[in-house]
């Protein structure tokens, strides 16, 4: 048997963040990692026109890799297109979106935030999560396209913006009670320790990486113990990627790059 290949979808380098904790679980999987950089950003997108590229970005590169398993590694897409995608693309389809019941689960103060794009933070998806899982919790909501932003500077090694930070944090840290921060876009997890030391007080931040590393790990099973361990893999960009990215896509094991056009 050969290493399972999965591919990691993203419109930016978020996807590196799922990347990593894929990696970290399933060592022995060809993990591929894509960024739709033609149609960065997704988060402030149109609705229609997101279900429509990212459809015709997975077709592409399905084409081009046939992998086993696709990680839809953006929630802005994921809350939008899952069902679609599942019902046109014949193979096992993982997105991520808001990790909204354990972070509810986590507070003691149930009162939590909701730290999203634009686009994540409005859709009917993100609601039924919170009406589903969080209904017994006051929850507070931030839409922000310039975190993404500040994600994609630090992994061209700009230093972010404490100031903007603290500003984009604002609306949680007003609210002295809570004490729970859900990371509910993939680029957000790139900034952890910034928006930590921005927040100046503890909180408690919830991603989806880990639970969807076991989501991946339980579709896959048992894989042979003779594969042997996959530390690199491929990045595939739908634009030519900016130079001063190499180091940062270094970090999470991608060497080797190239431009898939769509
Ligand atoms: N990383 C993506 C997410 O999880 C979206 C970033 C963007 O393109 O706006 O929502």
């Amino acid at each position: 048997m050969s290493a399972p290949k999965i591919l990691v979808f993203d419109s930016g380098v978020g996807g590196l963040s799922i990347l990593a904790e894929l990696r970290h679980t399933l060592p022995k999987c060809q993990l591929v990692f894509a960024c739709d950089n033609a149609a960065f950003p997704y988060g402030t997108k149109p609705e229609i026109n997101l279900i429509e590229r990212v459809e015709m970005a997975l077709s592409a590169l399905i084409h081009r890799l046939d992998p086993d398993i696709i990680v839809v590694a953006c929630n802005s897409a994921s809350t939008l297109v899952l069902p679609r995608i599942r019902a046109n693309f014949q193979r096992p389809i993982v997105g991520v979106v808001p990790a909204i019941k354990p972070a509810a689960m986590l507070s003691t103060s149930k009162c939590i935030g909701l730290l999203a794009t634009p686009g994540t933070v409005q859709r009917p998806y993100t609601q039924k999560l919170i009406d589903d899982f969080a209904s017994h919790c006051q929850v507070v909501a931030v839409g922000s396209a310039e975190l993404v932003e500040l994600a994609e500077q630090k992994l061209r090694g700009e230093t972010p913006d404490n100031n903007a930070l603290k500003t984009i944090l604002a609306p949680f840290l007003a609210e002295p009670r809570l004490d729970t921060i859900v990371l509910a876009c993939t680029h957000f997890p790139l900034l952890r320790e910034e928006l930590s030391k921005a927040a100046e007080r503890h909180i408690k931040w919830v991603d989806s990486g880990a639970a969807i590393a076991r989501r991946v790990l339980s579709l896959l099973g048992q894989l042979p113990d003779e594969l042997p361990p996959q530390p690199h893999s491929l990045a595939l960009f739908t634009a030519p990627q900016p130079a001063a990215l190499v180091a940062g896509l270094k970090q999470y094991g991608c060497v080797e790059t190239d431009v898939v056009e769509i």
